[in-house]
C-alpha cells in the first residue's frame, strides 16, 4: 500500500475512503496530505507522519477538507488530549500534540507563512518562546450561551458545543465557568421558575466574558458590557486595569517576557508612535524609553483604561488619540523629523494598505516594530514594507496560545542607511 512519490503516497480504498500520509501542519492547525489526484487534503486532529484513512467532507478545485476515520500509523508527538471536550469544541485543536511538537510546528508555520505569502526570510531562524504553562494559562475567555448551554463554538460552525470545563483556563475561571453553566441550567433557590439569564439565553446566543487578574476576584460579565469592575493584571512592576470588553492578552504567564521583548525591540529615542495601544500593556514601556509617545486606540473604554494606567504609573509624556488608525492620517500631529520608531499591534486583519503607506510616507520611522497574532497578515504587511525599502530583521514567536495553532509574532524592520 502506498508507493514512492507524493501522489502515490495516498491510496483510494474500495469504501471511497482514502489512505494518506500527513506531511505538514497548516497555519489553521490541520494536517496536510495529498489525494491520489494531487489535490491537497486538510485533515484536522492529525500529526506529521500520521498515516490516516480519511473521508472527504468538502471538495474544492485545488484542495479538499477531510476527516480521519482511522489512524494506520501514529505520527510525531502524538499525546493524550487534556480536555473532555477536545474534538467537538472548536477551541484547542492541537491537544493531541505534545507541547514540544506544538512549538516546533509554530516555528514552521511562521517561517512558511513569511516565505510563501511575503517572500520573506528573516535574518535568523525563528524561535518561539514557550508558555511557562501549557495548560491553565488563560486569564480571559469569551463563552457563548445558547439554549441555556454554555460553551465554545464548534470548529468552522456557529453551533455552540457545551463545555463543563476548560483546562486552558486558570483555575479560578474553570470554577466560574462551571458555576455559570449551573446558574443557567439549574433553578436558583428561591427563584420562581426559570432564571432571568436562562430565559434570556434561550432566545439567542449571547457572549459572556470571564476574566481574572493577577490576584483578586474573577469577573463574569455578559457582553456587551455596560460598565463593571476592572481586572488588575501585574506586568513587571506595574498593575494595569482592564475594563469589561477591553482587549487584554489572555496568557497571564508570558506578559513580562513579551513586554521585555517589545521594550528591547523599540530601543530608545525622542518620538515614538504606538498604533492599537489598547489599555497600555506596551505603552508604559515605550513612555519610559522615549521622550514623547503618541498612542492611538479606537476603543473608548480602552482609552479610558490607558489614561488610568498611565496616571497610576506616574507617566505624563504620552498623548492619546482615541481614533481609528485608518482615519487618523490627516489629523495626527507628526514631529518635524517624523517618528523614530513606530510600534503596531493590530487585530488579526493586520494593517490597512493605506496605513502602511501613511506610516512610510508621513511618519518615516527608521524602525518599525510589528506585533501580530496572525502570521498571514503579518507576512502580507511585512512584504508591503519591504517593497517600500524596509529590511526585516529578527522575527520571534511567543506561544501565547498553547494547545491551539495560534502564535504571536514580533518582527523588527529597519530602513537601511538610517
Ligand atoms: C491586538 S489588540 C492590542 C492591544 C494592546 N496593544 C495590548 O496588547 O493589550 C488590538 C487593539 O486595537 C484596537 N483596534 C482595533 N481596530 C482598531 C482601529 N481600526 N484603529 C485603532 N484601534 C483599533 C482594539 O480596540 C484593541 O485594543
Amino acid at each position: 500500500m502506498g508507493g514512492a512519490g507524493r501522489v502515490s503516497d495516498a491510496d483510494q480504498l474500495d469504501t471511497g475512503e482514502i489512505e494518506l500520509d500527513i506531511e505538514s501542519l497548516a497555519a489553521g492547525g490541520e494536517g496536510v496530505g495529498r489525494l491520489p489526484d494531487g489535490r491537497v487534503a486538510f485533515v484536522p486532529f492529525t500529526a506529521v507522519g500520521d498515516r490516516v484513512v480519511v473521508r472527504v467532507v468538502e471538495e474544492r478545485a485545488r484542495f479538499v477538507r477531510a476527516v480521519w476515520v482511522a489512524i494506520r500509523r501514529r505520527g510525531v508527538g502524538r499525546t493524550t488530549p487534556g480536555c473532555p471536550h477536545y474534538g467537538r469544541c472548536g477551541g484547542c485543536s492541537w491537544q493531541h500534540l505534545d507541547y514540544a511538537t506544538q512549538l516546533v510546528a509554530k516555528e514552521g508555520i511562521l517561517a512558511e507563512s513569511l516565505m510563501r505569502i511575503g517572500g520573506i526570510e528573516p535574518a535568523e531562524p525563528i524561535r518561539v518562546v514557550p508558555s511557562p504553562r501549557p495548560y491553565g494559562y488563560r486569564g480571559r475567555t469569551r463563552v457563548h450561551v445558547q439554549n441555556g448551554r454554555v460553551g465554545y463554538r464548534e470548529r468552522r460552525s456557529t453551533v455552540v458545543a457545551p463545555v463543563s470545563t476548560c483546562p486552558v483556563l486558570v483555575e479560578p475561571l474553570v470554577e466560574e465557568l462551571e458555576a455559570l453553566g449551573k446558574s443557567l441550567t439549574e433553578k436558583r433557590p428561591g427563584s420562581k421558575g426559570k432564571s432571568r439569564e436562562r430565559r434570556r439565553s434561550r432566545m439567542a446566543s449571547v457572549e459572556w466574558e470571564l476574566a481574572v487578574g493577577t490576584s483578586g476576584v474573577p469577573r463574569v460579565q455578559r457582553l456587551p458590557a455596560q460598565g463593571g469592575p476592572s481586572v488588575r493584571i501585574r506586568v513587571r512592576e506595574d498593575f494595569l486595569e482592564f475594563s469589561p470588553g477591553v482587549f487584554a492578552q489572555s496568557n497571564l504567564f508570558l506578559l513580562d517576557e513579551l513586554v521585555e521583548a517589545v521594550d528591547s525591540a523599540v530601543g530608545r529615542g525622542s518620538n515614538a508612535l504606538e498604533l492599537y495601544a489598547g489599555a497600555g500593556l506596551f505603552t508604559l514601556g515605550l513612555a519610559r524609553r522615549f521622550q514623547r509617545v503618541m498612542a492611538v486606540e479606537a476603543n473608548r473604554n480602552a482609552v479610558r483604561d490607558l489614561g488610568v494606567n498611565l496616571t497610576a504609573a506616574g507617566i505624563d509624556n504620552v498623548e492619546i488619540a482615541c481614533a481609528r488608525v485608518e482615519s487618523i492620517a490627516s489629523s495626527l500631529p507628526i514631529p518635524p523629523a517624523g517618528y523614530e520608531v513606530v510600534f503596531v499591534d493590530p487585530p488579526r486583519s493586520g494593517l490597512p494598505k493605506s496605513s502602511v503607506d501613511w506610516i512610510h510616507g508621513f511618519c518615516r520611522p527608521r524602525r518599525l516594530v510589528y506585533l501580530s497574532c496572525n502570521p498571514a497578515t503579518l507576512a502580507r504587511d511585512l512584504s508591503r514594507f519591504v517593497e517600500l525599502d524596509y529590511e526585516v530583521g529578527r522575527v520571534r514567536g511567543f506561544d501565547l496560545f498553547p494547545q491551539t495553532p495560534h502564535v504571536e509574532a514580533l518582527a523588527v524592520l529597519e530602513r537601511p542607511g538610517e
